[in-house]
């Protein structure tokens, strides 16, 4: 693999800044921030004055633990523009996240929102080992998903050449990728590997592709796929994370050269860590839900927003700012199964652990009687797609579930190609308990 190393002069100051400045600087932001939310946004008035809190009140970050949270569902019920801070000529541009149940979510900028979501991103892309005057092909989808022009803004800010391709036909993707030679590739991870298949069916080496990095993100995955990928391309892979309501891609990206969880971009987003049952804030280090405090944003401020992420803190490494682990899951995608807690990415790890399977998997959950059960879906690689092989793939598959995450389950190996491919964002658990 290249080595992708910044040099000390590819920082911004910040990003080395000692913790006492960084801290500093965002004390100043917060107060403005819950400012700019009490005074322009009715919801965020009556929350703080039905809590007994005032933005006066802030005097130190801790104090932040004393306003309340916000939620998903007050974007919903505020629909479409009600949490917006500034009247609606100001919004530049606007995003919006479909939702499986209910409306949809809307989330809109100003021109200074736009342009610090360039500069995070552009960071992010630096911290991912990339520079000005490289290539990069863009596959996260465009539209109202915050993806693919989130991405594409911070490539242009970076100062490298765009491939704007969006997600799906994956055959022109492998096309592209062959005949530009981009440097890098901004994609979903499970659709990445969709990818990889395309090369395989086109007879093409990946190896022998010109990407030196892939950054992907937007949903959970593991150091095991990292590993898959990475040796797939001979290329590095880091983790890019954000939401829309928060900004969307560039929130916290990892770095190159450590690969180490995800820096937070601190100056522009407050992290807290708490217990999702309690509410209380945990200690950095402890397990628990994010929560993010936007500091420099205008359209859509966000005062302590649950994520339903979950991660901890750690200090920094590469940068001064603090890092969150590699997600685990959502609170949502939390499968409890006979009372043991099960998250996609622990099938994920055994899955990629087991000899004789593509990565590609499906957690299917249903009634068994009374009871819920689990069946996984995975498939046999193309050189182990005899009965034999498949056979003793599922017994070995079973049997890691069993002994390292803890709960039975059956597991289906199907033929090559057998398991549905990601376009976008992977379905990684289908929902049967209330059928038939
Ligand atoms: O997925 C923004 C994004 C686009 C991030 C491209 C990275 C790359 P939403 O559609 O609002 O925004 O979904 C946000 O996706 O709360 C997490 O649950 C999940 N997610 C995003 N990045 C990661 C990641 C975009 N690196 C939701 N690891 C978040 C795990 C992630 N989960």
């Amino acid at each position: 693999m290249k080595d992708l190393s910044p040099q000390k002069s590819d920082l911004e100051p910040i990003e080395i800044a000692s913790i006492d400045e960084i801290r500093t600087l965002q004390l100043e932001r917060m107060k403005w921030s819950l400012r700019h939310a009490y005074d322009n946004v009715p919801m965020y008035k009556q929350r703080f004055d039905e809590a007994g809190v005032h933005p006066d009140d802030l005097q130190s970050l801790s104090d932040l633990s004393k306003f309340p949270f916000t939620y998903k569902n007050d974007l919903r019920d505020n629909y479409p523009f009600g949490l917006f801070a500034v009247p609606r000529e100001q919004i530049m541009r606007l995003h919006a996240s479909s939702g499986t149940t209910g409306k949809a979510t809307v989330v809109g900028y100003t021109a200074n929102d736009i342009s610090n979501w360039a500069d995070l991103l552009a960071r992010s892309l630096r911290a991912s080992g990339l520079r000005r005057g490289d290539m990069i092909h863009n596959a996260y989808g465009y539209g109202l998903f915050t993806g693919g022009l989130g991405a594409h803004y911070g490539i242009e800010r970076l100062g490298a050449t765009v491939v704007p391709m969006g997600g799906g036909q994956t055959e022109k993707q492998v096309g592209l990728i062959t005949d530009f030679k981009p440097d890098g590739i901004m994609v979903t991870p499970s659709y990445m590997l969709n990818i990889l298949e395309q090369f395989h069916k086109q007879g093409l080496d990946p190896r022998d592709s010109s990407l030196s990095v892939g950054i992907f993100g937007a949903e959970p995955w593991t150091n095991a796929m990292r590993q898959e990928v990475e040796a797939a391309f001979d290329m590095h892979a880091v983790d890019i994370y954000g939401l829309s309501e928060i900004m969307g891609p560039g929130v916290a990206n990892e770095c190159v050269e450590t690969k180490d969880g995800l820096h937070i971009w601190e100056d522009h987003f407050y992290p807290e860590i708490i217990d999702p049952a309690t509410g209380e804030v945990v200690e950095d280090g402890e397990m628990g839900e994010l929560v993010f405090t936007t500091l420099t944003k205008e359209g859509l401020p966000m005062v302590r927003y649950r994520t339903r992420d979950l991660t901890r803190l750690l200090p920094g490494t590469a940068r001064s700012m603090r890092r969150m682990e590699k997600i685990t899951g959502r609170s949502d995608d939390m499968i409890i199964l006979r009372g043991v807690n099960v998250f996609p990415t622990q099938i994920e790890e055994q899955v990629m652990a087991t000899g004789g399977l593509a990565p590609y998997f499906q957690i299917e959950l249903y009634k068994s009687g009374r009871m819920d059960a689990m069946r996984v879906y995975v498939e046999a690689e193309p050189n182990a797609a005899n009965e034999l092989s498949k056979t003793a793939a599922a017994r070995m598959l079973t049997k890691r579930i069993k002994d390292i995450v803890g709960v039975s389950t059956e597991v289906i190996t199907g033929d090559p190609g057998s398991v549905a491919r990601s376009q976008g964002k992977a379905v990684r658990v289908v929902d049967n308990r209330h059928k038939g």
